[in-house]
């Protein structure tokens, strides 16, 4: 029997990528730029499953020609690439890669908060352009966190992971609840860890640090726009790690160049790989790209999650992480 074919569209660690070669006859981009869409319509047409990562735009156009797949699998935790209702459609199972990028990804999010509020990458830049005379008393003051609010948009895995680490730092913790998942939202999760849930307006209006964490969907677009900026404090910080476009640049880069709030850590943004050159020159923005999963330990883990989920597919067992949205699909013999 011929082994069923597979479209990698990314170079990914070696373990994962021999596993995968045992059973599937692979089709690997290697290159470390997305694969252009003309190419992509034409490879995902000749396989029976696609490897992707959040990079490829899975839409409908490309999803109408997966002739014969039965399985996207995102390597990656977030799938605002991919059209759900055209792969539902075609009775594709979509895949992401859950849990195994939660701690690096709440690190991160430390990293952010801490490098913002403590002015890291500005005291390492002052340093190479030769502008630090001596210790100063009054010198690159920043923030202590110690009994301040923390406030969290989208409680998954990832903001109660973030949550988490506050009590380490003497934080409060505040969420805004998922309007869809519960009536009566929670103030005590199962491993004890307390966060007063909140509304929107009122988590902006009294958080010392608010940090996303939510999917990117037609709900969550532009979520931080000019108003929802101009409802924080003068001394409070945005950081994001969850998608670009949750949060309106033009809006935060005027809300940082008038200081009506003190600093952002972003790790995302609108239009990667670009960032907004309003952001660019603003000394209160900390600003990474996109790493919030990138440590060895752990793309290897979502490289092998991917893997697992694709060969469940096609050996015909459930997969072990689909999508929410796509839990109920035919398992394919
Ligand atoms: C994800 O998995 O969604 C992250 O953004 C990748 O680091």
């Amino acid at each position: 029997m011929s082994k069923p074919k597979v479209l990698v569209t990314r170079l990914l660690p070696e373990k994962p990528l021999d596993l995968l070669r045992e059973h599937c006859t692979v089709d690997l981009y290697d290159k470390h730029d997305p694969m252009p869409r003309e190419l992509l319509m034409d490879k995902v047409a000749k396989v029976d499953a696609v490897i992707c990562l959040l990079t490829d735009g899975m839409d409908r156009g490309v999803i109408e020609k997966c002739y014969s797949v039965r399985a996207i699998c995102d390597v990656s935790v977030g799938y605002n690439n991919v059209d759900i209702a055209a792969a539902r459609e075609r009775k594709i199972w979509v895949t992401h890669t859950p849990d195994v990028l939660t701690d690096a990804t709440a690190n991160l999010t430390w990293a952010l908060i801490l490098g913002a509020t403590r002015r890291v990458a500005e005291g390492d830049r002052l340093i190479r352009k030769g502008g630090w005379t001596g210790f100063r008393f009054d010198f690159l003051l920043g923030s202590d966190l110690a009994g301040k609010q923390l406030g969290i948009i989208g409680m998954g895995r990832i903001g109660q992971a973030v949550a988490r680490r506050a009590q380490a730092f003497g934080m409060e913790v505040a969420y805004v609840p998922s309007a869809r998942k519960r009536k009566r939202p929670m103030s005590r999760f199962d491993d004890g860890l307390r966060a007063t849930p909140m509304p929107f307006d009122e988590l902006m209006r009294t958080s010392d640090v608010v940090a996303v964490h939510c999917p990117l969907t037609p709900e969550t677009h532009h979520l931080i726009d000019t108003r929802a900026l101009s409802l924080m404090k003068p001394s409070a910080y945005l950081v994001n790690v969850a998608r670009g476009p949750v949060v309106d640049e033009v809006a935060l880069a005027k809300a940082l160049r008038e200081h009506q709030i003190a600093g952002a850590g972003l790790d995302v943004f609108e239009n990667e790989p670009t960032v907004h050159a309003d952001l660019l020159d603003l000394e209160n923005a900390l600003l990474l790209p996109h790493i919030g999963s990138a440590t060895v330990e752990t793309r290897t883990a979502m490289a092998q999650l991917a893997v697992d989920n694709c060969l469940a597919v096609l050996q015909g067992r459930r997969p072990p992480t689909p999508v929410p949205e796509l839990t109920d699909l035919p398992i394919y013999s």
